[in-house]
Formats: structure tokens, C-alpha cells, sequence
């Protein structure tokens, strides 16, 4: 049924350490209309994502902080509603960057269509979005994956990670993930086979667990999560291998970052290369990036997972179970 109003969910409270759901409040405002050149759109699925943990702070990164008492953004699929655009009719499906909301203006040149024929429209949002995009220029421009060689990724059983084990397997490689939970590593060995995996929580002496799961050694680490994880995988580093650093979410709600070893003799003395590196970067190429993708999903050469929540007032928590490893997959919050 269509609301007949706009529900938003605010930012109130800049979080310390986890959120919790006192930092979110939900509201009503008018439904927008657009002018010329825009369209209006429904939300079907929200994307809730771990960075945004970081615009929860007031503090200088490669994005503005999240303004308190103002609707948080992110990427959304909707459905047009209303157009005022040459380029869009309604029904059309787009994906963009808006409001935790349930309808949000956009003018013309600020979404892109998706095309429902390829994937669920949520997969805009998942492996045919931003995280599919990071695991593509991640592992292949940064890791470079050759056959035969082992990657491991951390965070394996999330929207990136899994993408980016699929992809090495597609490679030629031996792929090893390292997730949080049983069922996790089940589903990366039995459904998405990947050679083996490592439920870090359930593993007392993480660096030897992973050592026995990598006896060639480890020539690219794909880096989702940092800390203790990326401590045990980055001893067991090969010559030339290669990290890509993509996320550090075990560090995201520490209010003071703690010392590690100290990596830089061992990154010396195995000639690695490291490199930070935000999916933006490859903006230009984000169509190749998003055909590829497609292409590995008709062929059947990549699965996808999705962990669907209902109804927007649930995004709050839905974000917060990003930090306890709620999710299988992409997190979506399905919003209508
Ligand atoms: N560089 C970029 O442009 C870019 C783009 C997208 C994402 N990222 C980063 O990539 C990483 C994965 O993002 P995603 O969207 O795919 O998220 P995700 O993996 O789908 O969800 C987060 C997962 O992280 C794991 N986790 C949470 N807290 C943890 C902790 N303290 N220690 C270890 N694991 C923890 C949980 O899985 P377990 O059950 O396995 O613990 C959780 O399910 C994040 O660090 C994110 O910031 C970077």
C-alpha cells in the first residue's frame, strides 16, 4: 500500500564505540514533489554498509560526515514514481545515492537505470553494485590473481568477500575464507566453492588454523576487516605477494586504534605490496566493471547471497547487525 507519507530516519546522536538505536530516530515529512528534470522515487531496498560507520563521525575522511539530525544516505533501488524527466518513465527501476526515506527526489543525471531482466533489482545494491564493483577492481587491479596461487579473504562471507572468492576461483586460484561463524564457513565451502575456510571465532590460535588451511603460504590477502585477523594472515604472506587493503571493519567502533606488529620489515623483506583503496577510485570503469559482473552471473560462474530485512524503521538495527556478523551476504533493507 502507498504510504501517504514520508517516513525518514535521522542521525540524533553521533555514535561512541557500537551504535545503538538511541543514534537513529524515525520522522514523517511531506512527500516531495519533483520539478523539472527529476523524478520521484519510491525506495524498494536500502543498502545499509559498513562505512557508513565511519560518516557517523565528525571527522575528516574521503566522504563529509553525516550531519546529526539530518536523514542518512545510501544507496537505494526505487521505483519512478512521478517523472519529470525526458530520460525516465514511471516504472522505470534506478538505483543512487539517497535518504534512509520512503520517496526521495532525484533529478535526472543522478541515478542509473537497472535493468531487471539481468539480476533482482537488489542486487544493485549488492553484487551488481558497490560491492561487487569492490571485489572486481580489488582483487584484479590491486591482487591481480594468477592460477594456482592461494588468496585469502577476510570478511569471506560478506557483500565483498564473497564476490571477491568467487572471482579468484574464476582465476584459477585457491581460495580460503575467513569468516565469523559455522554456517558462514559451510556456505563458502558447499555453495560457493571456495577450497576451504576458517571460522576465525571458533579458531584458538587464528595464525596456525590459517596456516594449516594455506600450505603454499598466501600470495594475495584481500583485507575487509584488519586487526587481529589481517595480524595472522599477514605472517604467512609469500614473496611478491599483494594486499589489497579494502576495509577495516574490526576497527570501525574502537574509539582508540590498537597497535598491531609492526608490518613494514615483513612487507620489506617479502617485497608485498599493500595498497589502500576506495571503489570510487575506478569510477571511469565501473560499466566494465557491472557488464563483467553480469556476464559471471548469466554464466552462472557467480552466486550471490542477500540478508533481507523488513521495513525501513528496521534499518538502524539492520546497520548495527553489521557489526555482529548478523548477515549472510549483501544486508538490504527492503523498504516496499
Ligand atoms: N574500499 C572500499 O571502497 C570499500 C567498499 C565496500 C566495502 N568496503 C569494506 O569492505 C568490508 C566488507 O564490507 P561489506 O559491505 O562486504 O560488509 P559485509 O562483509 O557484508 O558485512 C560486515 C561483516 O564484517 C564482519 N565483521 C563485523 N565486525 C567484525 C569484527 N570485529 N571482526 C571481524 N569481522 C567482523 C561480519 O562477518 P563475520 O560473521 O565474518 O564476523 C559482518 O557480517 C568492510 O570493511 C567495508 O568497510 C570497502
Amino acid at each position: 500500500m502507498q504510504q501517504q507519507v514520508n517516513r525518514q530516519i535521522l542521525l540524533v546522536k553521533r555514535p561512541i564505540g557500537v551504535p545503538d538505536e538511541s543514534c537513529f530516530k524515525l520522522v514523517t515529512s511531506e512527500i516531495p514533489r519533483p520539478a523539472d528534470g527529476q523524478v520521484l522515487l519510491r525506495t524498494l531496498f536500502l543498502s545499509v554498509d559498513p562505512y557508513m560507520r565511519g560518516r557517523m563521525n565528525d571527522r575528516r575522511s574521503y566522504v563529509a560526515p553525516f550531519q546529526l539530525n539530518e536523514v542518512l544516505t545510501g544507496g537505494i533501488v526505487g521505483e519512478v514514481v512521478k517523472s519529470k524527466s525526458n530520460n525516465f518513465v514511471e516504472g522505470n527501476f534506478v538505483a543512487g545515492n539517497f535518504g534512509w526515506q520512503d520517496y526521495s527526489i532525484a533529478d535526472e543525471k543522478e541515478v542509473r537505470k537497472v535493468n531487471p531482466e539481468i539480476a533482482p533489482v537488489s542486487t544493485a545494491l549488492g553484487v551488481l553494485g558497490m560491492p561487487g564493483l569492490t571485489a572486481y577492481f580489488g582483487l584484479l587491479d590491486i591482487g591481480k590473481p594468477k592460477q594456482g596461487e592461494t588468496v585469502v579473504v577476510s570478511g569471506a562471507a560478506g557483500a565483498v568477500g564473497m564476490i571477491v572468492g568467487q572471482i579468484a576461483k574464476i582465476y584459477g586460484c585457491r581460495v580460503v575464507g575467513i569468516a565469523g561463524s559455522d554456517k558462514k564457513t559451510k556456505y563458502l565451502v558447499d555453495e560457493l566453492r571456495f577450497d576451504t575456510a576458517v571460522n576465525y571465532k571458533a579458531a584458538p590460535h587464528l595464525r596456525k588454523a590459517l596456516k594449516e588451511a594455506c600450505p603454499n603460504g598466501v600470495d594475495i590477502f584481500f583485507d575487509n576487516v584488519g586487526g587481529d585477523i589481517s595480524d595472522a594472515a599477514i605472517s604467512l604472506i609469500n614473496n611478491n605477494a599483494r594486499i589489497p587493503l579494502c576495509g577495516q571493519i574490526s576497527l570501525y567502533n574502537e574509539v582508540q586504534i590498537p597497535m598491531g606488529p609492526r608490518l613494514q620489515p615483513r612487507l620489506l623483506t617479502f617485497s608485498a605490496l599493500m595498497k589502500g583503496f576506495i571503489v570510487h577510485n575506478y569510477a571511469d570503469r565501473f560499466d566494465e566493471g557491472i557488464c563483467q559482473l553480469s556476464d559471471w552471473l548469466k554464466e552462472k560462474k557467480l552466486k550471490y547471497a542477500e540478508h533481507i530485512v523488513q521495513g525501513l524503521e528496521n534499518a538502524p538495527k539492520a546497520f548495527i547487525g553489521l557489526f555482529a556478523g548478523d548477515n549472510l551476504g549483501k544486508q538490504i533493507v527492503k523498504v516496499s
